[in-house]
């Protein structure tokens, strides 16, 4: 596996793979690997012919008051893991090669209305942030094919939406959520969680997967009912909720039916850690 530690290396090294006309697939990352993230890694295999992730904990997503200093950084179990399932390039830039005039003084890209329901009202600058690496990640790689998970569905929406509003050539794909026995998304941030913590979560998908059983039977009046009967339930169980949500998958505004194609969102803190996850329910 090649490992590129600046952007000059790996179009070097790009360029040396890519002879013969040879398919890109890019799963970009912020290290810390778990079976999620390996998943999307063999999808990308799949899909084209060789792969590369990405490791960077973009600083640009991160506001003044969340856990940037904090976020695991584990490169040498994360390279170990991208030698085990044979990903062909891994590109480990410093936040200075990706923002040479600081994350502060650089271009932004900004992603309307899907950018600024959910998470993006919760975390203002954050899709923002978001966008802004992948796209410049993009110019990078220039990939054939890129894969997102569905856990952060809402992040996949924003890169679907500004992948095709650029015209970037990029096939944008989706790679189901991967979850723990009981339920939990995996997420690196599971880890803050203390062990009282930790049972109490998978609450938040045992909740999601009832109200998505019900809710293509109800009328209106009753789902808004169940949507705030299931966030009592959480709340009850000790999360503070940010949201729980029906959504529209096409403009993420808010739903009172399943008469279109949809997700039920959640945001939710246990302590100082926040978890989100969704569940995707077909028009009715
Ligand atoms: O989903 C993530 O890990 C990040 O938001 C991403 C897409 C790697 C951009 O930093």
């Amino acid at each position: 596996m090649i490992i590129a530690a600046d952007s000059q290396a790996l179009r070097d090294r790009l360029t040396e793979l890519r002879v013969g006309g040879a398919t890109v697939g890019f799963v970009p990352t912020m290290g810390n690997l778990h079976q999620g993230h390996l998943s999307l890694i063999e999808q990308a295999q799949n899909a084209a012919d060789i792969v590369v992730a990405s490791i960077f904990v973009n600083p640009m997503q991160f506001a003044a008051n969340e856990d940037l200093d904090t976020y695991p950084r584990t490169l040498e179990a994360d390279l170990s893991a991208l030698r085990q399932i044979k990903a062909d390039l891994v590109f480990t830039p410093s936040a200075s090669d990706i923002y040479p005039q600081g994350s502060e003084n650089e271009t932004t890209i900004h992603v309307p209305v899907l950018g600024e329901a959910l998470c993006g009202k919760e975390r203002p600058g954050h899709f923002d942030g978001v966008c802004t690496v992948v796209y410049k990640l993009f110019q990078l790689v220039k990939p054939t094919v890129a894969i997102f998970g569905e856990k952060d569905l809402q992040q996949l929406l924003i890169i679907k939406k500004m992948t095709r509003d650029l015209g970037l050539p990029i096939d944008i794909q989706s790679g189901a959520t991967q979850r723990a026995a009981d339920g939990l998304a995996l997420s690196s941030r599971n880890q803050y969680l203390s062990a009282d913590q930790r049972a109490i979560a998978p609450l938040l998908w045992r909740t999601l997967r009832e109200c998505a059983d019900k809710l293509p039977r109800l009328p209106a009046d009753e789902v808004s009912l169940t949507l705030k009967a299931a966030r009592k339930t959480i709340e009850q169980a000790g999360f503070s909720v940010d949201y729980f949500e029906l959504r529209s998958l096409a403009t993420l505004s808010t739903l009172s039916d399943t008469s279109e194609d949809c997700a039920l969102f959640v945001a939710a803190r246990l302590g100082h850690t926040r978890l989100i996850d969704n569940i995707q329910i077909c028009a009715r």
